[in-house]
């Protein structure tokens, strides 16, 4: 059965817009756990323009489930994580001016800067270390030489799709990418523009996917329903209750 790991980022963009101590990601945390979340995620950016330190380090000593730490390269950031220990590091592609993560790493160009990435984390005491690519099987492939020992499946172009037919494709492509990311001997995660409608056919769908991530789809739920019931769906959905 897959996890549910909820993105709190959002919950910071609303409280810095206003440079206010609220909403705290920490609290919106706290309470996603309680309503049924099997861990948290979050990205601290280089630019910071939502998690902030503070939430790191409060989000490390207050997160009973799993914790996932979403970071790039960024020697600062990488050596944040290494001091946290989360449970999980997922490295991300990141562009400052891009309004969410834009697409998977390219782990076949560049595969060094994140070895050297993926070294220190596991140094640090990181149990679960993960690349976040595109469902590309060559990048799968060369995500499993760098030593990471999971992938997270970039899901948007599957919740993007703009035809049944796009949307199928879509479907077949994460399947095949989560059979050889399996086979690699790889943990297999997805995430990016998960929602209430199109979870349950990816559930059905792609096999060995040990967890998601999810954020925007259930903070923006909990805005009009509040973060119990946004958070209890999404379980159910994800659970396949
Ligand atoms: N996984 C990764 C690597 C992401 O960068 C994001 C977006 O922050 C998510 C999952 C969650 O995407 P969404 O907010 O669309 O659910």
């Amino acid at each position: 059965m897959m996890n549910l790991l909820i993105n709190v980022d959002h919950v910071g963009t609303l409280r810095n817009a206003r440079e206010e101590s609220f909403p705290d990601p920490v609290r919106a945390a706290a309470r996603c756990e309680q309503a049924g979340a099997d861990g948290i995620v979050f990205h601290l950016r280089e630019d910071r323009r939502h998690i902030r330190e503070r939430d790191v380090h409060l989000l490390n000593q207050t997160v009973e489930g799993k914790l996932d730490f979403e970071l790039s390269t960024d020697e600062e950031v990488v050596s944040i994580c290494c001091d946290v220990a989360p449970d999980l590091a997922t490295l991300v592609p990141e562009r400052r001016e891009e309004v969410t993560t834009e697409g998977g790493l390219d782990v076949v160009s560049d595969p060094d800067r994140l070895k050297n990435a993926i070294a220190q984390l596991y140094d640090a005491g990181v149990e679960q270390v993960s690349l976040f690519v595109d469902p590309v099987q060559e990048q799968i492939e060369a995500a499993a030489q760098t030593k990471a020992n999971c992938v997270e499946l970039h899901t948007g172009d599957y919740a993007d799709a703009p035809t049944e037919e796009a949307r199928m494709q879509e479907i077949e492509r994460l399947a095949h990418a989560a059979s050889v990311a399996h086979e690699a001997g790889l943990r297999v995660h997805a995430g990016h523009g998960l929602d209430y409608n199109n979870v349950p056919l990816f559930r059905e769908r792609v096999p060995h996917v040990a967890e998601v991530s999810i954020g925007f789809a259930v903070m923006a739920r909990a805005m009009l329903v509040g973060m119990d019931p946004a958070v209890r769906d999404m379980r159910a959905t994800v659970k396949g209750y």
